[in-house]
C-alpha cells in the first residue's frame, strides 16, 4: 500500500511550501486544513463538520482526530516531541513548541470539547491547574461567588493564592437563588462569576445550573461548572447554559487511579482564546503521556460509570437502612431534597455516596475495619475508595467553616468503584458490625 502523510497546512501559505519541503518518494502528501494554535474556528476537529456526529459511547471510544494514517495506529500516538522542525523560520508545519500544542493532547482537548458539545477544550496538569488557569480569567477587584460547599481545593486556592491579588470571593448557599440574586445584585457589577459544583463535594447538594446560569447572565457574569462528579456523560452543563466546565479528570475521566489531570471546555471563542493564552503562558499543560492514560481511560468510562452507578444506588439504599448510619447523602434517594432537581438536569445519580454514622461510633475507626474498600482521598476510580472529609479533602477548611458547610466527624464519603456490590456492601457490612 502507498504511504500516505497527512500534513495540517494552509491550502493558500504553507501547502506550497509542504511540497517542496517533503519531496519523499513514493508518500501521498494529503492536506489537511491547519488547526492554528490561537482558538479559531478551524479548531473543529474535522470529523465533526464532515460526519453525521458520533453518540457519546462512540465519541468516548473514538475521540474526533484519533487514528493515524501514516502507520495505521488504532490508538492515539504519544507525542514526545517538546520543538518540532519547521518548515522555514517561523512556518511550523502546525506546532512549534509543546508547551503551546501537542499533538496528542490535542486529541484529548479535541475529545472533551467534543464531549461537552462545544468547539473549545484545554488540558491542564490536574484539575487544580485547571481551576487555577480558570480563575486567572478575572483580574483585581473581581467578585467571584461559590457555594459554602465547594471543593476544599478551589476554596483554598481562592484563601491562599487568589486573594493576594485581589480577587474576592463570597460564599453563597446556592440553593437559595434569591440569595445569590441578591449577592449579584449586591456585588454592583463587581461579581464576574459563578463557580460552582452540582452535586457538590461531599454533601451531594444539588444545584439549579440553568437557573444559576441565567442569574449569571443577567448580571453579566459567567457561570462556571465543575462537572468533575458527573462527567458530560450524566450532565451537560454548557447545554444548560453555563459558559466554561472544568474537571478534575484524574477521577472519572481517568477512572484508574493513575492519572493526574485537568480538563476544560469553553463555548465562546474569545474566551477559549483567554483560556488558551493562559494555559499556554503559565504552562500547566498535561504531558503526552498522561494524555494518552486519559484518552485511554475515557474509552470505558460510561460502561465504568453505568456499573459504579448502578451499584452505588444499590449501597444507598442499604446504607439507609442500617442502625449504625444516621444520614445518606446520595441524590438518588427519593427523599434526597436535591432529588426531583438531579433527575431533571442529569442523566443519573453518579457513584459517590456520603453517610453520616451515628455519634456513638468513630468514623476514622470505621475505615480502619474495611478490607476491600480502600481508604485513600480522591474518587471515581474502578476501585472503591472511602474518605473521611473532615481529616482528608476537607482538613484545610477551618472547622468552624466547616461546621457551617455541613461537613461533620461523623461524615464518611464513598465512591463506589466497579468491584461486584455484594462484596462492597459484605465489606461495609462487616465493618458497620466490628465498630456497632
Ligand atoms: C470537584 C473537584 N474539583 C477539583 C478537584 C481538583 O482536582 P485535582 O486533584 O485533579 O487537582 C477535585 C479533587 O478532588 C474535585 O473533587
Amino acid at each position: 500500500m502507498k504511504p500516505v502523510l497527512t500534513v495540517a497546512v494552509s491550502e493558500t501559505l504553507h501547502g506550497k511550501l509542504i511540497e517542496k519541503a517533503l519531496p519523499i518518494k513514493g508518500v501521498t502528501v494529503i492536506h489537511q486544513a491547519q488547526t492554528p494554535q490561537e482558538p479559531d474556528e478551524s479548531r473543529v476537529p474535522s470529523s465533526f463538520s464532515t460526519t453525521q456526529p458520533l453518540r457519546l459511547e462512540s465519541l468516548l471510544v473514538h475521540p474526533p482526530g484519533d487514528g493515524d494514517p501514516a502507520f495505521g495506529d488504532v490508538v492515539v500516538p504519544v507525542h514526545l516531541t517538546t520543538t518540532f522542525e519547521q518548515l522555514s523560520c517561523g512556518q511550523p508545519l502546525r506546532y512549534d513548541y509543546a508547551r503551546g500544542g501537542n499533538p496528542t493532547r490535542q486529541v484529548l482537548e479535541d475529545q472533551i470539547a467534543a464531549l461537552e458539545g462545544v468547539r473549545y477544550g484545554y488540558a491542564f496538569g490536574s484539575g487544580m491547574a485547571a481551576v487555577t488557569a480558570v480563575l486567572g480569567l478575572f483580574s483585581p477587584g473581581d467578585q467571584i461567588l461559590i457555594p459554602n460547599n465547594v471543593y476544599g481545593g478551589t476554596y483554598r486556592v481562592l484563601e491562599r493564592y487568589f486573594k493576594r491579588f485581589g480577587l474576592i470571593y463570597h460564599i453563597i448557599d446556592f440553593t437559595d437563588l434569591a440569595a445569590v440574586e441578591a449577592a449579584l445584585r449586591s456585588g454592583g457589577g463587581g461579581v464576574k462569576a459563578l463557580l460552582f459544583e452540582s452535586p457538590t463535594n461531599p454533601l451531594l447538594t444539588v444545584v439549579d445550573i440553568a437557573q444559576l446560569a441565567h442569574l449569571a447572565h443577567d448580571s453579566g457574569a459567567l457561570a462556571i461548572v465543575d462537572n468533575t462528579f458527573m462527567t458530560p456523560c450524566l450532565q451537560r452543563p454548557l447545554k444548560l447554559g453555563a459558559d466554561i466546565v472544568l474537571h478534575s479528570a484524574t477521577k472519572y475521566l481517568g477512572g484508574h487511579s493513575d492519572v493526574l489531570a485537568g480538563l476544560t471546555a469553553v463555548v465562546d471563542p474569545a474566551l477559549a482564546k483567554k483560556l488558551h493564552f493562559l494555559q499556554y503562558s503559565t504552562g500547566a499543560v498535561l504531558s503526552p503521556l498522561d494524555s494518552f492514560l486519559l484518552l485511554r481511560g475515557i474509552k470505558t468510562l460510561s460502561l465504568r460509570l453505568e456499573r459504579a452507578s448502578a451499584s452505588a444506588a444499590q449501597l444507598a439504599f442499604w446504607l439507609d437502612r442500617q442502625p449504625q448510619v444516621c444520614r445518606v447523602f446520595y441524590p438518588g434517594l427519593p427523599n434526597h431534597p436535591g432529588y426531583d432537581l438531579q433527575t431533571r438536569q442529569a442523566a443519573g445519580y453518579g457513584a459517590l455516596v456520603s453517610f453520616e454514622v451515628i455519634p456513638d461510633i468513630e468514623a476514622q475507626q470505621l475505615a480502619r475495619h474495611l478490607h476491600l474498600i480502600k481508604l485513600a482521598e480522591s474518587l471515581g476510580a474502578v476501585e472503591s475508595l472511602l474518605c473521611h472529609p473532615a481529616t482528608m479533602t476537607h482538613a484545610s477548611v477551618p472547622p468552624a467553616l466547616r461546621a457551617h458547610m455541613g461537613i461533620s466527624d461523623q461524615l464518611l464519603r464513598l465512591s463506589v468503584g466497579i468491584e461486584h456490590p455484594a462484596d462492597l456492601q459484605a465489606d461495609l457490612a462487616q465493618a458497620l458490625q466490628s465498630v456497632g
